[in-house]
């Protein structure tokens, strides 16, 4: 394993540690709300710090966007990304379905990734160039021609219910065609999922880049692909994410296209 990528697992499993500590005493934390539906609970704020204090042990000069802290200013050329609890309503719930999320982007490419499931203590990495792992075996994407048979992923847009009625329209037109569709609760979790092969599919309206960027490298580096909503890179800044192996990308993206108001085709 490449040494920045052991810093990134030595961080989400510092962070796993607190996530589980909690899990069974999820009535005594304290929530507060962010904005509607938008939950936070101390577990995510210590699970950002435990995961912000190895990353600075080991690079002090380095930046760090992360969802509770918002940004930490350092060296440009280096910025982790990181989502210290992806499937908080989730966890609130005790429905065990979350990650942390962990990325590295140097000089604005996406180096590494790394996606901890501490619950089934499934560990997802990448790195650039050098393949995805899961628990240290290699992770490939299924190999599946057309939509026929396939398991897709999604995620509800209930932080943007403007766009609830398109979303329902590209569910609408996929629905059909496949042999199911999932709402798993984690963004990040979906896409490790797509890499380890478990689906084949997914997509999904107004992420942040926190809850994609680990994911698309695990993606990537399994042979799959990842795209926004007209098949270019721009997801980590539109939040609008389709993903899938070669060929179910390919007919998610023009299965989806036409139902997309203006906003959104891009
Ligand atoms: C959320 C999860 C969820 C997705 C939401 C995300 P959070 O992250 O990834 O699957 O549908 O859009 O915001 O808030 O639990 O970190
Ligand atoms: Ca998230
Ligand atoms: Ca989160």
């Amino acid at each position: 394993m490449h040494p920045t990528v052991n810093i990134a697992v030595r961080a989400a499993r510092a962070a796993g540690d607190v996530v589980l500590r909690y899990h069974n005493q999820i009535d005594l934390l304290t929530i507060e709300n962010k904005s509607e539906n938008d939950f936070v609970s101390e577990v995510d704020k210590a699970a950002e710090n435990a995961i912000i204090n190895e990353i600075k042990k080991a690079f002090p000069e380095h930046s760090i966007l992360g969802e509770e802290t918002g940004e930490i200013l350092g060296d440009s050329s280096y910025q982790w990304v990181i989502d210290p609890l992806d499937g908080t309503t989730n966890y609130l719930h005790g429905f065990p379905q979350y990650a942390i999320s962990i990325a590295l982007f140097e000089k604005k490419i996406l180096t590494h990734g790394v996606v901890y499931d501490p619950f089934k203590e499934e560990l997802f990495t990448a790195s650039k160039g050098e393949g995805a792992y899961l628990n240290n075996e290699r992770m490939r994407v299924t190999s599946t021609n057309g939509l026929q048979n396939t398991l897709i992923g999604t995620g509800f847009p209930f932080r943007h219910p403007q766009h609830l009625d398109c979303y329902l329209k590209t569910f609408k037109a996929i629905h059909p065609h496949v042999s199911g569709i999932r709402r798993a609760g984690s963004a990040a979790l979906d896409l490790a999922y797509l890499a380890a092969g478990r689906l084949d599919g997914f997509w999904e309206i107004g992420l942040n880049s926190w809850d994609i960027a680990a994911g698309a490298l695990l993606v990537k580096e399994a042979g799959g692909f990842i795209g926004d909503f007209s098949g270019r890179d721009q997801y980590l800044e539109t939040g609008n994410v389709v993903a899938g192996n070669a060929d179910v990308y390919k007919i998610l993206l023009k299965t989806i296209h036409p139902h997309l108001t203006q906003e959104l085709q891009r």
